[in-house]
Parts: structure tokens; sequence; C-alpha cells
């Protein structure tokens, strides 16, 4: 969830996380997907969209009040991805740092190729990769390394070819929606 109170996530602007949304529009960017339909899913500020070409329409979905309300110039639909029903057919599906804050990250992934992404449509996970601590590895909670593994064991399963590219401290996944 955005945090309001601590106004945590507000930092993302920073020029530090740059290399994280250039990476990921490099590979949105691709003349493959001219003119698609970009789906953000736990887009904070939209912010990821500055970095996209002119051709790209984006909706980003965002649960947090407050950031849809800072998201300047981008179709926002305010909601959890749980709560999500409606179809909304996109080219291109997007988890920027956000798979990890799901409870259920393997769920979330299945709806989000029943409901939005299309065939050979493209999924981006990008999933910070902190390290692990003792209180992790015996909470119940998600972590960063629990979404990561649970992703990984989804594409294989799907058969998707997909591609896993280090940036920084992100991992970038970048997987086709078609058995390979
Ligand atoms: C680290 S922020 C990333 C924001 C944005 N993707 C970016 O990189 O600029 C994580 C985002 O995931 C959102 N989020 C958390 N749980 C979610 C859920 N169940 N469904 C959709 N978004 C969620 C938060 O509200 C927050 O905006």
């Amino acid at each position: 969830m955005w945090d309001d109170q601590s106004c945590h996530w507000q930092g993302l602007s920073r020029s530090t996380e740059t290399p994280r949304y250039e990476a990921l529009a490099r590979i949105i960017n691709s003349p493959e997907y001219f003119g698609a339909n970009v789906l953000d899913i736990g887009a904070g500020e939209g912010l990821l969209a500055r970095y996209l070409s002119r051709d790209k329409k984006y909706t980003g979905i965002e649960p947090s009040a407050a950031a849809c309300a800072g998201a300047a110039n981008v179709t926002m639909i305010h909601s959890r991805i749980e709560d999500m029903e409606a179809p909304l057919p996109s080219e291109v599906v997007v988890f920027n740092e956000s798979l990890y804050y799901c409870s259920d990250p393997l769920s979330v992934l299945i709806k989000a190729k029943k409901l939005f992404l299309k065939n050979k449509g493209l999924l981006i996970v990008s999933i910070y990769q902190k390290p692990s601590t003792w209180r992790d590895l015996f909470s119940s909670k998600m972590t960063n390394a629990r979404a990561t593994a649970i992703l990984r064991k989804y594409l294989q399963r799907v058969r998707w070819r997909y591609t896993e590219q280090k940036i920084g401290v992100w991992l970038i996944f970048s997987a086709q929606n078609a058995a390979s």
C-alpha cells in the first residue's frame, strides 16, 4: 500500500530510481510494442508513464487515493488489483515494484493473465533484490525474495519465454504471454 502516513513512496521520483524506470521503458518502447496499451499495476503516481514514448496508451491501477491524486496527466484506476473484475486487454502489463506488496502474488499473476494480458503480450516485473533478514525467513509475510521465487516458478509453469536482467539493485523480468 502507498504509505500515506510516512510518505515513504513519495521518494520514487529521486534520481536514484531513474535507472529502473529507464530500463523498463527501453523494453516497452521497443518497436514491437508500438501503440501498445500499457497497464501499470500498483502504479503509484504513474511515474513510469513519463518514460514511455508518446504512442503508448497508459493506464495505472493504484489503491492509494493519495498516489492517484498525485498522478498528473495519466489515466488511473483507483483499486487494488485483487478487486479488479473487468477485463482490460493490454499488450503490456507491468508490476513495477508492486508484486511483493500483494499477499498472494500467484493469484495476482493468474488474474493478470486472465483479465489483462493479451496473447503474445509482454509481462514486465521489477523486483528490488532486498537482502533477506532472519525475520523475513520466519514471518508469514510476503517478501521480495518469495515473490521472486513465485514469479519464476509461474513463468516456468506456463512455459513462457522470459529473461531476467539485473539493473543495479533491481531484477527485471520480461516475459511473453505465449508458451515456448
Ligand atoms: C514501491 S511502490 C511502486 C510504485 C510505482 N510502481 C513506481 O515504481 O513508481 C508500490 C506500489 O504498489 C501499490 N500496491 C500495494 N498493494 C497493491 C495491490 N494489492 N494492488 C495494486 N497495487 C498495490 C502501492 O500502493 C504502491 O503504490
